[in-house]
């Protein structure tokens, strides 16, 4: 049942509370109709500490009797208990909800948190592929399918719960054949297919740490990121499939271990048949190795705080950050959050869009779901090949009960049209989620009539690479959704927003978003660098852990998100480190400075512009913005390449010498009002820029 209000007002400077009592009133829902809220994401472009909120959304959807009845969490009275209880007592919430995890050994002490180091579960043993593997196998699951895949040309495979337990226990015996060890890293660097969780889960079965290293990414990058984790073995594959063609991932891992001496052994997948070197002695074809591997291999007891994985996210520096995550406490957080937020049921069929390469692929593509026994679609290439109807296809087909996807494929979807989804019949869908970045009541609303029938719950997930779970979100049968929200708290997790100083802003106010309190799946260090762990998460507000995020908390302490409040950018819901393509376009002989902000895009959310100076005696061309483009392409990847390249013969510059990226970031948005300018050295400079527009 669903109750709606009338449409978003803006922009509006102070935001009104909504009334979810409302929804209880059972009154009919308004006609459809799309509403031009603005994207939340845009709100806070230049925020300090008084962010300002634009967007003013008043539905609210409460869910209905019969959802909210089978629920794993049934009501808001429930859900109210449960965090009281969580928020009263962490150690007793977390220590019953760890028992979702099988333990080899019990933990001793739930928590110990000399701040801002955090150890869960300390004095547990316990291996992540065995509760993600094993003890399924070990009933009947051992014929339910684990993974569904569908190539992008349309191949498929199916793998049990006990084909996956033979399959991961070959190469994890692989592995060790190569003279991997526990605690050694390994890098992986591989297309959608069944080899990359397998590789996972193979490397925790023998306590390895892996790395993934997103398809998409440049040699140098790749590169980059082996030699920071210092990775012995990198697993690859010949290519992939994406829009058609193949996206070659061979040569760039012989490119990138060209300087990276750490690297011993590759292994490789054949999944598009294509030429490539192979290096004797160093490269290995997977079916080869795997021939002759035993499928027995037990799995090696870990400690709880056994490092589980590095991933690399950007930061407001130039060098990515190897976020570090350890096994006990990001199983227990990731199996609870799959269970609850998805509300998980035995018989559910769960799709989720992400590229195992982010963090999103990691928890809720293989942790999560299979920690749960879940059966899991997974899907190699583009939602648009071979038409823009390729995920609905795949919901028919599979009988899809559960899809988490991005809003920015969301507005993609709408912008197809939504003549693709309707001729497919989608109503084995009962749950839609999202994640990534904030959602724009507008896709919200088109989500939730065009995929779910105006009959599925929307779960808006708020989390990052950095808590390795899911934070901020409805649970569907207990929480009224309002579009563009991520909702109240999962319980135990403790968020508030606060001014720079820390202090609490009140309801409806923008701010900062922090965490309170330590939770199981929280980051534990940079790789490498404990320092820059505590500079950049936990010293920017003393004491408290900072996201990064400007929020803020309506009256019913509801979170609506609104973006990055550093110089990250969310491109397509991956951030990306302004800083990180900047120095990519300073590398490059011409340029002399450059500086990147984002503007505001209808499809990605984010787009990225870059402002730049041309070393003397270089001419502002055409060619040169594609080449500066191409240039970025190949020192980051696709994914960080300018959408829009302006020459400019200085930047906007306060006294000390520092860009004023809030004027760059006006000017790139076209915004007429640019605001303070009273530390600006040099105003002539704005003028220009404002030329270079027209
Ligand atoms: C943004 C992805 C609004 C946010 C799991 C966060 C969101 C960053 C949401 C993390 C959401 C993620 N609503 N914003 N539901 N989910 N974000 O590390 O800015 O790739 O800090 O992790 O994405 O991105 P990351």
């Amino acid at each position: 049942m669903a109750t709606s209000k009338p449409k978003a007002k803006r922009p509006a400077v102070k935001a009104k509370a909504t009334k979810p009592k409302a929804a209880a009133r059972g009154r009919k829902p308004a006609p459809k109709r799309p509403t031009k809220a603005a994207p939340a994401a845009s709100a806070a472009s230049g925020a300090t500490t008084d962010i300002e909120s634009v967007l003013n959304e008043r539905r609210i959807f409460a869910p209905s009797a019969s959802f909210a009845a089978k629920a794993h969490v049934p009501s808001i009275a429930k859900h109210k208990a449960l965090s009281k209880r969580a928020v009263e007592n962490p150690e007793a919430f977390w220590g019953e909800m760890a028992k979702n995890v099988d333990w080899i050994k019990p933990w001793k002490k739930v928590l110990d948190w000399k701040p801002p180091f955090a150890r869960w579960f300390d004095g547990g043993l316990l291996n992540l592929s065995a509760n993600c593997v094993d003890r399924h196998a070990a009933t009947w699951r051992k014929n339910k399918a684990a993974i569904v895949w569908e190539g992008e040309p349309g191949d498929e495979r199916v793998l049990t719960y006990g084909d996956l337990l033979r399959e991961v226990s070959r190469f994890a015996n692989v592995l060790k054949s190569l003279g991997v060890e526990k605690g050694d890293r390994v890098a992986i660097y591989m297309p959608m297919i069944p080899e990359l969780p397998i590789a996972l889960l193979a490397c925790t079965r023998i306590g390895a740490t892996h790395s993934v290293i997103f398809g998409g990414f440049s040699a140098e990058a790749l590169r980059d990121r082996i030699n920071d984790a210092q990775a012995t073995a990198v697993i690859t594959a010949d290519g992939g499939w994406r829009r058609g063609a193949e996206v070659a991932l061979k040569p760039q891992v012989d490119a990138a271990i060209s300087g990276a001496p750490s690297v011993r052994h590759v292994v490789v997948v054949k999944r598009t048949g294509t030429a490539i070197h192979m290096e004797p002695g160093r490269d290995h074809w997977w079916h080869d190795l795997v021939e002759g591997a035993s499928p027995n291999c037990p799995p090696e007891p870990v400690e709880s705080e056994h490092p589980l994985f590095i991933l690399y996210t950007s930061g407001t520096t130039g060098k990515p950050k190897g976020v570090v995550h350890t096994t006990g406490g990001y199983l227990v957080q990731t199996t609870l959050t799959t269970k609850w937020v998805f509300d998980l049921k035995e018989k559910d069929v769960f799709f989720c869009t992400a590229d195992v390469g982010w963090v999103t692929g990691h928890s809720y593509v293989v942790y999560g779901p299979l920690a749960n026994g879940a059966t899991v679609v997974m899907y190699e290439g583009a939602p648009k090949h071979a038409d823009p109807a390729r995920f609905w296809k795949i919901i028919e087909k599979h009988r899809v009960t559960i899809f988490y996807t991005a809003p920015t494929a969301i507005r993609a979807f709408m912008k197809w049209g939504a003549e693709w989804p309707r001729k497919y019949d989608l109503s084995s869908l009962r749950l839609l989620g999202t994640v990534g970045e904030p959602i724009n009541p507008e896709a919200w609303m088109w989500y939730r009539r065009e995929i779910g029938a105006d009959r599925c719950p929307i779960v808006d997930t708020w989390w990052q690479t950095e808590t390795g779970a899911i934070m901020i979100t409805p649970l569907p049968g207990a929480v009224p959704t309002k579009p563009g929200s991520g909702t109240l708290p999962f319980p135990g997790i403790v968020p508030e927003v606060v001014t720079r100083d820390g202090d609490p802003v009140p309801a409806g106010s923008g701010g900062l978003l922090v965490i309170r309190k330590p939770w199981p799946g929280m980051l534990r260090t940079i790789h490498g660098d404990p320092e820059r762990y505590k500079q950049q998460y936990w010293s920017q507000i003393p004491g408290t852990y900072f996201t990064g995020d400007g929020a803020r908390c309506d009256k019913d302490g509801y979170f609506w998100i609104m973006g990055r409040v550093d110089d990250v950018i969310n491109v397509a819901g991956h951030r990306l480190g302004t800083m990180e393509i900047e120095s990519a376009l300073v590398s490059h002989t011409r340029v002399a400075e450059a500086a990147v902000v984002p503007r505001p895009d209808d499809l990605k959310g984010q787009a990225v512009v870059a402002f730049v100076t041309l070393e003397s005696g270089y001419h502002a061309d055409p060619a040169l913005k594609d080449e500066l483009k191409r240039h970025v392409v190949k020192e980051i990847g696709a994914i960080a390449r300018p959408d829009e390249i302006r020459f400019s013969d200085a930047l906007p510059k306060t006294r000390s010498g520092k860009i004023m990226r809030r004027l760059l970031r006006d000017i790139a948005s076209g915004k007429q009002s640019i605001g303070d300018t009273t530390t600006l050295e040099d105003l002539s400079v704005l003028a220009k820029l404002r030329e270079e527009e027209e």
